[in-house]
């Protein structure tokens, strides 16, 4: 089980999504979305949305930042950080969800916005009720 995440924790890596937003490639939907990943030995990876003019390649920021992560060797993940610009807590699409459970299902999703005025955190486990994880034979 995941020990509770500091509150100095949560705000670096809301602050590190807000920054990766400004990254962010979305001509289509100019929805700016930031993302910071933090894994378990303390590494914070960040990532954007980065669309593409066949919508179906268009990547979340949530799966970049995990790609990322990934890609240097890093498959354990304590914590994710997502931020846009909307009224409400920026929830992490289904794909994303799946994707990230891949990795485990103990890892804290802290949604935010860019005002900052309303955080909401939950376990991945809970945002993804009965996923679907095949066995390797
Ligand atoms: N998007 C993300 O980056 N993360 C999410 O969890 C939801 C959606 C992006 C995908 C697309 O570029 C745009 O937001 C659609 O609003």
């Amino acid at each position: 089980m995941n020990s509770k995440l500091e509150q100095d924790v949560i705000s670096t890596l809301i602050e590190e999504a807000k920054k990766a937003r400004q990254f962010a490639f979305a001509p289509y939907s100019n929805n700016l979305v930031g993302s910071a990943l933090l894994t378990m030995d303390g590494r914070i990876y960040t990532g954007c949305n980065v669309e593409n003019s066949n919508f179906s390649a268009t990547i979340c920021a949530e799966r970049t930042a995990v790609v990322k992560a990934v890609s240097e060797g890093h498959r354990k993940f304590r914590a994710i950080a997502i931020v846009a610009d909307r009224p409400v807590p920026t929830s992490p699409c289904g794909q994303c969800r799946q994707f990230l459970a891949q990795f485990g299902l103990d890892i804290d999703v802290i949604m935010a916005n860019i005002q900052s005025n309303t955080v909401d955190i939950m376990s991945l486990d809970v945002l993804l009720p009965r996923v679907f994880i095949s066995q390797s034979k």
